[in-house]
């Protein structure tokens, strides 16, 4: 998507054999790139979150395996990548899927070929997921238009949590796609953006992306949505997931689940939006997926511009409170009004997505498949 101007992607190849991503950690305040050279390089920006987001940690994990093979070509460091990388996000199911495609990629190739075959896998992973996160724009859309028709001339308001948007894939978002795809296509469309604490996603990244596009977009706090639908102010929650269950339960931003009660209790359509890489087929109940604890700190300080323009870390807890800081909550099936997947949208539930994706009726046996050190836990 656009950024004064110009077109890019959150991470591309920078042209002599590494890997050039934007440094997420440093938004709003400072668009800047950083380059990947290796292995080691790669997990520490997927594990500091200089890229987040579960698509695009997903394409970087597949890059950090293209990094390692041109370090060694080896069975072995194709495993140690497999079992580093695994240990960066716990949650996002796209890091097994994008680990499971190199490998399946990789073991298959003569040694002398494993650093060419890499990089082509990756990139088709990468186009696929744009390829994907397009369609989901595409699905989406046809609520956007639909929630226009009801409603005349006057935007329609959509509620989104965390940062789904083109900064957490390779380009387009998920929950975020449908709208960039309605601004385009001239539908009066206005965001709500919920801040997304403790790291702030939403206030950082999403209004970063949205404002750099020209889509109209309003800041909010955490808490305010459940008023703002009370009001009839939003006519469509759209949030991502990172992990999918196959019974249609959501993994998604802590908050999220409070986001689709109040959505649930005000008769607010409330959509999950994701590509089928955050589907995990091997699980039903959204209670088996690992909750990625982070630290404190992240909860416990706050990092903002000052008035003189440094950025500046402050303390917002007192010094001994202790403070909990789980990434993730999972929303049940039953609360979400519906799926959108490259696919088309679907029930939240299993026969929805078996509808969807009849070839996986019988779970993911290619992620059971692997092994264990490459499985997501
Ligand atoms: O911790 P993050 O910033 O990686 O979390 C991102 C989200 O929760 C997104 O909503 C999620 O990855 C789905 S979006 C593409």
């Amino acid at each position: 998507m656009n950024v004064g101007g110009r077109h890019y992607r959150t991470i591309w190849p920078s042209g002599d054999g590494c890997v050039r991503v934007i440094d997420q950690s440093r938004l709003p305040h400072e668009f800047v790139t950083v380059d990947l050279h290796t292995l080691e390089d790669a997990t520490r920006a997927i594990r500091t979150m200089v890229v987040r987001g579960a698509p695009l940690i997903g394409a970087t994990a597949a890059y950090a395996v293209a990094l390692a093979m041109r370090e060694d070509t080896s069975d072995a460091q194709l495993e140690r990548a497999g079992r580093e990388l695994r240990a960066t996000r716990p949650t996002a199911h796209n890091l097994a899927w994008a680990l499971e495609h190199m490998r399946a990629a990789l073991l298959e190739a003569p040694r002398a070929e494993r650093v060419a075959t890499a990089f082509r896998a990756v990139a088709e992973l990468c186009e696929l997921d744009v390829a994907r996160c397009r369609a989901i724009g595409e699905h989406g859309l046809t609520l956007i238009r639909a929630a226009q028709a009801a409603r005349g001339q006057r935007p329609v308001n959509v509620l989104t949590h965390c940062n789904a948007g083109w900064l957490a894939c390779v380009d387009w978002g998920t929950a975020l796609a449908p709208v960039y795809l309605a601004h385009e296509a001239g539908i009066p469309v206005h965001v709500w953006v919920d801040e997304t604490r403790p790291r702030n996603q939403g206030a950082a990244l999403t209004a970063f992306e949205l404002g750099a596009h020209g889509v109209p977009h309003t800041v909010i706090a955490d808490n305010l949505g459940g008023h703002l639908m009370q009001r009839g102010r939003v006519d469509l929650v759209i949030v991502g997931s990172d992990r999918t269950t196959a019974a249609g339960d959501v993994c998604n931003k802590v908050g999220t689940y409070l986001k689709a009660l109040a959505a649930y209790d005000n008769g607010v359509p409330c959509y999950a939006a994701l590509p089928s890489s955050t589907i995990d087929w091997s699980l039903e109940g959204g209670a088996d997926i690992p909750i990625e604890e982070r630290s404190p700190d992240e909860l416990t300080h706050i990092t903002g511009r000052s008035a003189s323009g440094a950025l500046a870390t402050v303390r917002v807890v007192p010094e001994g409170s202790p403070a909990l800081n789980l990434a993730f909550d999972v929303t049940p099936a039953r609360l979400v009004t519906g799926l959108i997947t490259e696919r088309g949208v679907c029930a939240a539930s299993a026969a929805g997505l078996r509808a969807l994706y009849p070839e996986r009726s019988d779970g993911d046996a290619a992620v059971r498949r692997a092994p264990a050190s490459l499985q997501a836990r």
